[in-house]
């Protein structure tokens, strides 16, 4: 696959040509061990975000975000007509947390911080000391564990009282994400080392207002959408250039961003139309925002700067719906990352479209002009979105650093992967999904040279999952929402994760049929 080199449009479509052996299914089953083993230098490590886990939506001063006042209001929201006010209750049950990591024997946990619970206002005017020190004693005690903590600023719960002003629309929301950022930075920048400012554009930008399904926010398709990513790309570059330039130089940390990267299969891999709706896909959809961080030319994609312009055009807009920097802004936003996080969880088939009547018009999902299907051959154990297809993982990798320079040098980390369900703690779905993503990244870094660095299981427990509520989960440990202390179980895949961690290989036979012996002896604490 190669990648190490820039590739073209042509090369790629032979390239995804040449792959087409790879496209049916859960390709290949494997058993034994795996011929390869994770780098010494390849941390592995789990996720979880605030409003998922911790619940205390009200305790100790927190102010309420966005999705405390939207849920509230919206019980309809999810099926279960659930909301995050306690899910795992994590707040209290930290230890507990803390101890499920260890017992996995990963290195590294990202999680993030509720903004309202130190700025309840949102802004820098009040701090809540009790939320300060609840993260700090967190991360004391992630510290002492040998457990290194990876921080997301922003994972989508805004203060409500910054709502009013329109949220991403509004340029005012980067400059107080920049303050909120700056607080974060002086108040843990001892104890925190990795960053990540924000999580999954696409989802809050795109995905979210176009199906109200993650963010409660208001829908102007095809303006909003390129409004909201110019000005968190922003909010991005900013928060980097600051920490490059005032702490940096003494706290030593680095910082990414998580893009969200789904895999487009060519529908009919015969139809050369069909190879060319996975590029476009890709190119719209992450190119737009990899682009403006990894080329060696900054800025939007020209792919993308055409197509939006042309199609405002057409629509008789006088300006372009996709809004431009200044040069000083593509200065700042260029290599303003020390990693790229992506989070990867499923494949589509692409196939290319002018109109569908689920596109709104004028749309993101009109200007790229690519249908995205299903199929029953990729199973769906859990929710809907999330078909089960291991090779997208491979090739969205080799996208990605083909086509993006500065990946050479600045690393991925897999920020996000994991499989949902109905909660069984006999989940050998789970396990296989896991035992068989890690193989394609294997593959990624053995065969085709990518530089790819970590590893972050979503998720260590069972959380609120958005609009799905309770009813379909990703833990590596069941919770008990039922009992008080939010008991946590775990798995059959906690066990196959701590044993891929301590080996550094994957064992496809571990966990295959109904156990029957003390699996505990394959942890390192038991
Ligand atoms: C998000 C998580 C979410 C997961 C599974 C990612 O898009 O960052 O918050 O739970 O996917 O849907």
């Amino acid at each position: 696959m190669g990648c190490s080199n820039g590739v073209a449009l042509n090369q790629l479509l032979l390239v995804s040509l040449n792959l087409l052996h790879l496209a049916r299914g859960r390709s290949e089953v494997y058993s034994g061990i795996s011929k390869y083993s994770f780098p010494d230098d390849f941390i592995f490590g789990v996720a979880t975000s605030a409003y998922q886990i911790e619940g205390a939506w009200n305790e100790e001063g927190k102010g309420e975000s966005i999705f405390d006042t939207f849920i509230h209001l919206h019980p309809e929201y999810t099926p279960d007509h659930s909301n995050g006010d306690v899910a795992a209750d994590s707040y209290h049950h930290y230890m507990d947390d803390i101890d499920l990591i260890k017992k996995l024997g990963v290195s590294h946990y990202r999680m993030s911080i509720s903004w309202p619970r130190i700025l309840p206002n949102g802004t820098a005017n009040y701090i809540n000391l009790q939320g300060v020190m609840h993260y700090r004693k967190l991360f004391v005690e992630l510290l002492k564990a040998n457990i290194i903590p990876v921080v997301t600023i922003y994972h989508w719960d805004i203060p409500t009282a910054l709502e009013g002003l329109g949220l991403w629309k509004n340029t005012t929301l980067v400059d107080y994400l920049v303050d909120y950022a700056r607080i974060l930075f002086n108040l843990y920048g001892d104890l925190v080392k990795i960053w990540v400012t924000i999580n999954e554009p696409d989802i809050v930008c795109a995905d979210g207002i176009k199906f109200n399904k993650y963010l409660p926010e208001e829908a102007t398709h095809g303006l909003n959408e390129y409004v909201c990513i110019h000005n968190m790309l922003l909010a991005h570059a900013r928060v980097y250039r600051l920490y490059e330039k005032e702490f940096k130089p003494y706290q030593n940390g680095k910082l990414g961003l998580c893009l969200d990267v789904i895999w487009p299969e060519p529908k009919n891999p015969g139809n050369p139309e069909d190879l060319k709706a996975g590029e476009i896909y890709s190119r719209m959809r992450i190119g737009i925002y990899a682009h403006l961080i990894f080329s060696e030319d900054g800025d939007y994609p020209p792919f993308v700067r055409e197509r939006v312009n042309s199609m405002s055009h057409k629509q008789g807009y006088l300006q372009s719906r996709l809004p431009y920097y200044t040069e000083e802004e593509v200065k700042a936003l260029q290599g303003s990352a020390d990693f790229l996080g992506i989070n990867h969880y499923t494949s589509f088939l692409a196939s290319q479209s002018s109109s569908d009547p689920s596109w709104a018009v004028p749309s993101m999902d009109q200007d790229t002009g690519v249908r995205l299907d299903k199929t029953k051959a990729w199973p769906r154990p859990g929710a809907d979105w999330l078909s089960v297809y291991p090779p997208g993982m491979r090739k969205v990798l080799n996208w990605l650093q083909n086509n993006f320079k500065l990946l050479e040098r600045i690393p991925i980390i897999i920020t996000e992967n994991g499989l949902s369900d109905f909660g069984q703690t006999a989940d050998y779905e789970r396990v296989s999904y896991y035992n068989d993503y890690l193989y394609q990244i294997l593959l990624a870094i053995h065969e085709d040279g990518c530089n790819i660095k970590g590893y972050f299981a979503w998720s260590l427990l069972d959380t609120f999952e958005w609009n799905y509520g309770y009813t379909v989960t990703f833990g590596l440990f069941k919770v008990d929402f039922n009992s008080p202390n939010k008991t946590r179980t775990p798995k059959l895949s906690a066990y196959n994760y701590a044993k891929i961690v301590r080996t550094r290989r994957i064992d496809f036979d571990f966990i295959k049929a109904p156990v029957t012996y003390n699996i505990w002896q394959y942890l390192p604490y038991h």
